[in-house]
């Protein structure tokens, strides 16, 4: 299989997107280190799925606003599987309101996880992969970084930001032999996206050339795509994957 051997870590990778990344990976062959901050039940749920199909998955409970949880997670995993050669930083949580009402916690809270998650999981696995000379880093963005929303200050500026980094952190590994790239989904069937009022979420199915809502199967499967050994010379790009949303 494509990934046999490989150690993944895939934050926020118990539900929607990233649940969907820790499937595609352990199914291709990853053992894969899926994070979560709260939601047991998701985590543990997913883990017997997995499970029981065979699939390597171990479960590591931590905030990745927290850099000391993200050290000791990557610590946890390289004890336990004693490599990592893919870090997917899909972490990612909304707080969407418009500025007039967002808190200064509104947006710290945001862009600690979004972004600043992404800056401490690549700061903790960073030194390994250049150690090994080899490495892939995959930032999970959105379609929002790039149009701005009504509501999305906040994760707008983090997912934005994380193209940034991206692209800062390709061009310093970039004689390493450690790709980072970005998938920038647009609307994907998950959670997040079934909290949007209906009337809201109505009219931004209309904008969408599709008039769909993606499935977090077709992002996983480009982030896979990125993580595949004959990827190598893909660094610093920002593939979208949004039914056509920002044409
Ligand atoms: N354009 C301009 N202004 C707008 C607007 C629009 N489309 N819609 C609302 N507004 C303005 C209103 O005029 C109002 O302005 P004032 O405060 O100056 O009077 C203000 O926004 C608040 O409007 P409401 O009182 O009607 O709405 P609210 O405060 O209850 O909620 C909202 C506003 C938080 C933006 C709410 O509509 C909402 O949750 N929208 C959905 C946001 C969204 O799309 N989130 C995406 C989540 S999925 C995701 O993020 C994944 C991904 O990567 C794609």
């Amino acid at each position: 299989m494509i990934f046999d051997g490989k150690v993944a870590i895939v934050t926020g990778g118990t539900r929607g997107i990233g649940a969907a990344i820790t499937s595609h990976l352990a199914k291709g062959g990853a053992t894969v280190a899926a994070g979560y901050s709260r939601d047991t039940a998701a985590a543990d749920k997913l883990r017997a799925e997995l499970g029981a199909a065979g699939k390597n998955i171990s479960l590591h409970q931590g905030r990745v606003d927290d850099a000391d949880d993200c050290n000791r997670v990557v610590k946890e995993v390289l004890d336990q599987h004693g490599r990592v050669d893919f870090l997917i930083n899909n972490a990612g949580i909304t707080v969407d309101k418009t500025v007039r009402k967002m808190t200064v916690d509104d947006w710290h809270n945001v862009l600690g996880v979004n972004l600043f998650g992404a800056f401490a999981m690549t700061k903790a696995v960073i030194e390994h992969m250049i150690e090994r000379g080899s490495g892939r880093i995959v930032n999970i963005s959105s379609v929002i970084g790039e149009t701005g929303n009504v509501g999305q200050a906040n994760y707008a500026a983090s997912k934005a930001g994380l193209v940034g980094l991206t692209k800062s952190v390709a061009l310093e590994m970039s004689q390493r032999g450690i790709t980072v790239n970005c998938v920038a989904p647009g609307f994907i069937k998950t959670e997040m996206v079934a909290a949007i009022p209906e009337n809201v979420l109505a009219k931004i199915v209309e904008k969408i050339p599709q008039r769909r809502l993606g499935s977090p199967h077709e992002v996983a499967r480009v982030v896979c795509f990125l993580l595949e050994e004959e990827s190598s010379y893909i660094t610093g790009a920002v593939y979208t994957v949004n039914g056509g949303l920002d044409m």
